[in-house]
This record gives C-alpha cells, structure tokens and sequence, in this order.
C-alpha cells in the first residue's frame, strides 16, 4: 500500500475503508471484509455508532495491531476539554486499543479549542499518533490553524472529482496539512462520479471503472481517500487502483469535472449549524 508521511513523520495509507452509514450489526462484517482484501486504513467516527463493530473486526482478524491505521473522530457533543478527554478513552476503550493513528474534530462547531486541547494531551500521552479536524473550510481552518500549538495534520474534506477543493490546498500547504477526502465516489446515492462518462471512458484504457479511476485521481494527487461499501466486491474493486498511472493530461481533464470547489455543505449557513448543534450539541 502506498504511504503520506503526515508533518510528525507518521505514514499514513493513501487508500483507505470508511464506515459512514454501515449499521452497527453490519459494521463487524464490513470491517471485516475490508480487512481480508487488503485495506490497512480504516476511518470511523464517534458519530457512526460503530466504532465496536470496528473494534471487534480488528481483535479478530489477526493483523498485527501495528500494520492497522485507524482513524476515528470527536463528535459535537462531546466537545470541550473534559468531555472530549473522556470521549477519547470511550472510543479507546470501544476500539478495543490503546491508540488511534488520526483523531479529527469532526465539526468545527463547539468548544474546538477545548477538545484540541485535550486532543494534543492525548497526542502527549501516547494515546494518539496524529490529530487534525474535519470540515474545517477555509476561514475556519486558517483561524483555528493559525491559534493552535500543534497544526492540525489532516483535514478531512468532501471532496471527490466534481468537489476537488482546489481553493484550500495552499492554505493546508502553508500549515503542513493533508488532504484526506471523505464522500470520494460522491457519498450516498452516488450518481455523478461513477457515472461520469469522462472517467468511464478513461478507465477502458486502463480495465479500470469509473470509481477506479476517481480514486485514482484523488490518491495520483497525493490525498487520502476512503470509500465505503458494504460489498466485498466493491471493497475489491475501489482497491485495486495501484496497477496503473493516469498521465498529466488526463489528471488536466478531470479538473474540468469540478462544480462545486469546497463541497455541497455550506457549513457557513446558520440553519445548518443551528440544526446540528440544537441536534446534537
Ligand atoms: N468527516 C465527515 O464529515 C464525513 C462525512 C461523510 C463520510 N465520511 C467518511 O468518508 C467515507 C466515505 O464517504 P461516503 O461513505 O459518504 O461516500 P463514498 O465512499 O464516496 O460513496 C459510498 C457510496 O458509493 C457506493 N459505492 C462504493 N463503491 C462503489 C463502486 N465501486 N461503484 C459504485 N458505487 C460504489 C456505496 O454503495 P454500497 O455500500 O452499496 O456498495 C455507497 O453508496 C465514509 O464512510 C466515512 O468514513 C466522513
């Protein structure tokens, strides 16, 4: 599998299996699956509700817990010093580990100081090999970067070939971030992405399909991506992308698929935050 180094020197998979939507009863069998294709990054989220079913797959599948790179998130409501330190440790303990590779904010709504706060003594303690955020677009991002102590290592943004956030790489540059994509094959009831006729016509070339090749683009551009599927086809599939190389040009044309640079969530809008932090705030 090919790496990232993250600013501290953590290598990262640039592919990776994600659980948004996977039902806890399912969850298990999924990560599981995942696990036998070959998948080493697995991202899960407080929020999902399954970060057991994750848990248990890893306990029982006899890869060495080091050859595993997981990555979960802290939700809105346990924002704040205290209440993400006690977070950490129920997803610890839920994971059935004593570290995680990548915890991320995952809303920049609350007291994100405070859980940052408590994310950097997690990273201190050893708890924690790497921490970022998620959804941060760019004001929120640049504001919450430039006050930090520890830059944030990742940013996991919507993006995929017709959401490419071009408008954010510098800003991450400038702060030593990575890209990691959520939603790369477009998310749920994906329709654009892996019906582009562009990409589908590009992966004849290669025996590739559309999905292939929208992976491909995101990993080719150095950012980390994480599709989910409850199929171990598709799990197969969305991996089998390292047999082949899209040229310059093609990378040029799928930029012209771009429509909607930082993604199809205006998290600016008061009726979005208002619906999330009276949801779950
Ligand atoms: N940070 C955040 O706020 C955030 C938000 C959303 C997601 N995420 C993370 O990012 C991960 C991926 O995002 P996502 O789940 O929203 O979307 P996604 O991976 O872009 O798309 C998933 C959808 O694509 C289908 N699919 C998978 N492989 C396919 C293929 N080869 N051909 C055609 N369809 C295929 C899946 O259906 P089947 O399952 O039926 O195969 C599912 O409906 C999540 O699981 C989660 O870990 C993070």
């Amino acid at each position: 599998m090919e790496t990232i180094k993250l600013a501290n020197g953590v290598e990262m998979p640039v592919l990776g299996y994600g659980v948004f939507m996977v039902t806890p009863q399912e969850c298990e069998r999924c990560v599981s699956d995942a696990l036998s294709v070959g998948y080493r990054l697995i991202d899960t989220a407080q929020a999902y509700y399954n970060e057991e079913g994750v848990g248990a797959a890893m306990a029982k599948s006899g890869i060495a817990r080091d050859e595993i790179f997981l990555t979960t998130k802290v939700w809105i409501s346990n924002a704040g010093e205290q209440k993400a330190a006690q977070s950490i440790d129920e997803s610890l303990r839920k994971l059935q580990t004593d570290y995680i590779d990548l915890l991320l904010i995952h809303q920049a709504y609350g007291d994100v100081f405070g859980t940052w706060r408590a994310m950097e003594q997690a990273y201190r303690a050893g708890k924690v090999r790497a921490i970022g955020v998620s959804n941060f677009q760019k004001a929120r991002f640049f504001d919450f970067a430039h006050y930090v102590d520890i830059k944030p290592m990742v940013n996991q943004l919507q993006c995929n070939a017709l959401i490419q956030q071009r408008g954010i790489e510098p800003l991450l540059h400038d702060f030593g971030t990575r890209m990691m994509a959520w939603g790369p094959l477009g998310g749920q009831g994906v329709e654009g992405v892996v019906k582009s006729e562009l990409l589908a016509g590009m992966g004849e070339h290669y025996g590739k399909s559309a999905a292939q090749v929208a992976l491909r683009w995101l990993t080719q551009r150095g950012i980390v991506a994480i599709p989910k599927s409850t199929h171990r086809e598709r799990m197969e599939q969305n991996l089998d992308i390292f047999d082949f190389e899209l040229t310059a040009d093609e990378m040029h044309q799928i930029e012209s698929l771009n429509q909607h640079d930082q993604g199809t969530i205006n998290f600016a809008d008061v009726q979005f935050v208002k619906h999330l932090i009276e949801t779950y705030g």
